[in-house]
């Protein structure tokens, strides 16, 4: 049984939630309560370092409403919650006096109301024994990590290499840091029933939180119960089990009441993660022709004083273009900002703008076209592994964006396009992006009625899960969309993996196909015996699924529908497990390819003013089999906002003295508005992928990857001026 891609899937299915999500009854944690619940407040650190030398809570405790003011000198020991496959958790809060970053959590007041627990917050006083802040990334103070993960790579000879290049380019690089800023405030709500325990949070992984919780608290996880049937956005943010969720459950714990806690849009410029800055050196050596000889590209970011936010940025350059000699290293300094954490497209957002920045400045310093300097340098395999791609269409990416995009009307010289006042640039760029699929289960029923109940625990964080797996299912088990109730968001469901890495589609969806064959099989089991059943004796490969019945492929006309199947045999419904978890490479003898891309940007540039407009875009992305039109053409332009907001907006500042996030709020942080993005068109190329069955890549992340390269070489072509350093500003320009 496979998947024919004609009925189902594919085209623009409507979001399956989207009336719910439109009429405001779909219920996102914040909109959860518990009888009797309470709320907390949080304070938080102002200085980046040193320790607490007085503190004064009596005022708070004795303020109107107030149950409770949980600080390091009362509250109980908290273990560090477990290691996951991805990182480990960050260290629990309130164990003791010291100040590691800004932000960091000294206290929660709970109270009655949420406005009694934050009137009472403030009241609280704090007495810090300051010490001077290690916060940039050059300062000698600072510890420097290597990434653990094995991901600096080497192959051929560099310096052999650079000493035959006919064509050398060097540069250094720049991003800032950034925030991931989903527009739902993250919000926990926590009720213990004697040692078990329920949460509504915001995460991008219920099984994840679950695991941290229990062994925060060293309670079972079977005890635990954790919901997110909707969030309201993650882009990497709630990837983790972050202190606030740990702090909401402990004041649950010590009021022993529900409590709920929302953070505020300033809590979430230092609770829950950014995207680091980084300094990215990049040495490229070509022949005349503009072959690569030599990659070398060296990046240092950030991480916290305690933490294990791994974050390769330069890792992906080695295996995203052909070349012979190749160096890739990764190095991260320990200071005292809050804990990073990913954000969409982690590391290669920013390793991306520097290696398509430099293969552009190659093009120029060659005198080739860039797309054709990327054509030159094809990897026909993968380069690293030296397997053969499970699919790759990254060419005809470049070939239809480009003709639709109109590449072939650029004059190149930089400055040449003028469309009145404005200087206009072309720019592009192109994206090999990482791979990665979470070993997820699924579980699906087929009832009396004829109708199925899928599910599992993973999440849906507006990306349109609900909606393909809900289009996966009914095509599986030969129903229609509103047969099916797909369930998920909850870890009394089968484990679901996080929603991360552009993975989750791939990794649930093939659960879910083994849930739905496997449900199919039971049926065919049930009949197996049934002198009376058309299917009797019908393996698996022998029956298709259409209309509510298993349909014989020798003889179409010789059927049998779910519901006589179960009424025939006295049953209420038939069930099945399955699950997913993707094979080794070699394995297979083929190197899983995540997402491809190429972007094109047309940008206005004022040369009086520096202005910059984004006026077009086109991106052509190779996504293996696009489950729906729709939902994927939305994540694609949604990442491509950030991405244009990484491009020209987007920088989380840092008082350099005090360590203080000095923009941490919406006011003050740019982001793109609907002003600032220009028509986008959308084009999807390839065929399905060869190393999961239903043929999936991922479109989560990339629509940002090469928005920032696209534009800074759009921008070097309009003015003549190369930008290195994120966001590029009006300053930079003039
Ligand atoms: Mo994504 S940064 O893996 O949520």
């Amino acid at each position: 049984m496979t998947i024919q891609a004609v009925r189902l899937i594919g085209p623009g299915v409507d979001r399956v939630d989207g009336p719910m999500k439109v009429t405001g009854t779909a219920p996102y944690p914040a909109d959860f309560g518990f009888p009797e619940m309470a709320h907390a407040a949080l304070v938080r650190a102002t200085v980046a370092a040193g320790r607490i030398r007085g503190l004064e809570t009596a005022a708070a405790e004795g303020a109107p409403g107030v149950l409770a003011v949980i600080t390091h000198r009362n509250a109980p020991h908290l273990n560090r919650g477990p290691d996951t496959p991805v990182w480990r958790q960050p260290p629990p809060p309130l164990q003791d006096d010291r100040i590691l970053h800004y932000g960091q959590y000294i206290a929660v007041v709970v109270a009655e109301t949420e406005q009694q627990a934050t009137a009472a917050a403030r009241l609280v006083e704090v007495d810090y024994e300051q010490a001077e802040p290690l916060l940039e990334l050059d300062d000698p103070r600072a510890e420097i990590v290597t990434n653990p993960w094995g991901m600096d790579s080497h192959r051929g000879d560099v310096a052999a290499g650079l000493a035959s290049a006919d064509i050398t380019v060097d540069a250094t690089y720049t991003t800032p840091d950034e925030t991931n800023n989903p527009m739902g405030l993250f919000a926990t709500v926590a009720s213990w029933d004697g040692d078990s325990l329920t949460v509504h949070d915001s995460t991008q992984w219920p099984h994840g939180v679950r695991a941290a919780l229990a062994g925060t608290f060293g309670v079972p996880e079977s005890g635990i119960r954790v919901l997110a049937p909707f969030v309201g956005g993650g882009f990497g943010a709630a990837l983790r089990t972050w202190p606030h969720v740990l702090l909401t459950v402990l004041a649950a714990r010590t009021t022993r009441r529900p409590v709920k806690l929302v953070l505020t849009r300033p809590e979430m410029f230092t609770g829950v993660g950014h995207r680091t800055r980084t300094v990215q050196h990049i040495t490229l050596g070509a022949d005349r022709g503009g072959r690569l000889t030599v990659l070398d590209h060296e990046a240092k970011n950030s991480i916290a004083i305690e933490d294990d936010n791994y974050e390769p940025v330069a890792a992906d350059s080695a295996w995203a273009y052909a070349c012979p000699n190749v160096d890739v290293r990764d190095t991260q300094a320990r200071l005292n900002i809050p804990v990073p954490t990913s954000m969409r497209a982690p590391g290669q957002a920013q390793g991306n703008f520097a290696l398509e920045s430099a293969l552009d400045e190659l093009a120029y310093a060659v005198g080739v076209d860039p797309l054709e300097i990327r054509l030159r340098n094809y990897a026909e395999d993968q380069p690293q592994l030296n397997l053969p791609w499970s699919s790759k269409a990254l060419r005809d990416c470049f070939e239809q964006g480009a003709g639709r995009f109109g590449w072939s009307a650029r004059d190149p010289r930089p400055g040449s396009m003028r469309d009145g006042d404005w200087l206009v640039g072309y720019g592009m760029a192109g994206v090999s992006f990482f791979w990665f699929q979470p070993a997820c289960q699924a579980r699906a029923s087929v009832r009396a009625d004829g109708t199925a109940f899928v599910r599992s625990s993973a999440t849906d964080i507006g990306t349109g899960t609900y909606t393909v797996m809900t289009q996966l299912s009914a095509e599986l088990l030969g129903l229609r969309l509103d047969q099916i109730q797909f369930g998920l968001g909850d870890t009394d469901l089968p484990f679901g993996g996080l929603e991360g890495g552009s993975g989750l589609t791939a990794g649930l969806g093939t659960a879910v196909r083994a849930a739905c064959r496997g449900v199919i099989q039971a049926f065919l089991d049930t009949v197996a015996d049934d002198p009376g059943s058309p299917l009797r004796g019908c393996r698996l490969d022998d029956v298709s699924a259409a209309d509510g019945y298993l349909v014989r492929s020798d003889d179409p006309a010789r059927r049998q529908a779910y519901s006589g199947i179960l009424a025939t045999h006295g049953l209420n419904e038939l069930t099945a497990d399955g699950d997913s978890a993707p094979p080794a490479p070699e394995e297979v003898g083929m190197a899983p390819a995540g997402a491809f891309a190429a972007r094109f940007a047309e940008v206005r540039v004022d040369p009086d003013l520096g202005l910059v407009r984004v006026a077009r875009l086109v991106s052509a992305v190779d996504a293996g089999r696009v489950l729906n039109q729709k939902t994927a053409t939305s994540q694609v332009i949604g990442g491509t906002v950030g991405g244009i907001g990484m491009a020209l907006l987007e920088e989380t500042v840092t008082d350099p003295v005090s360590g203080r996030i000095t923009n941490g709020n919406f006011a003050d942080y740019l982001v793109p508005v609907n002003a600032d993005v220009p028509d986008h068109e959308v084009l999807f190329v390839g065929e399905p992928d060869r190393f999961n069955p239903i043929g999936v890549k991922g479109v989560g992340e990339i629509g940002l990857v090469g928005m920032a390269a696209a534009i800074a070489n759009a921008v070097f072509h309009a003015t003549g001026r190369r930008v290195r350093s994120l966001p590029i500003t009006l300053d930079q320009l003039l």
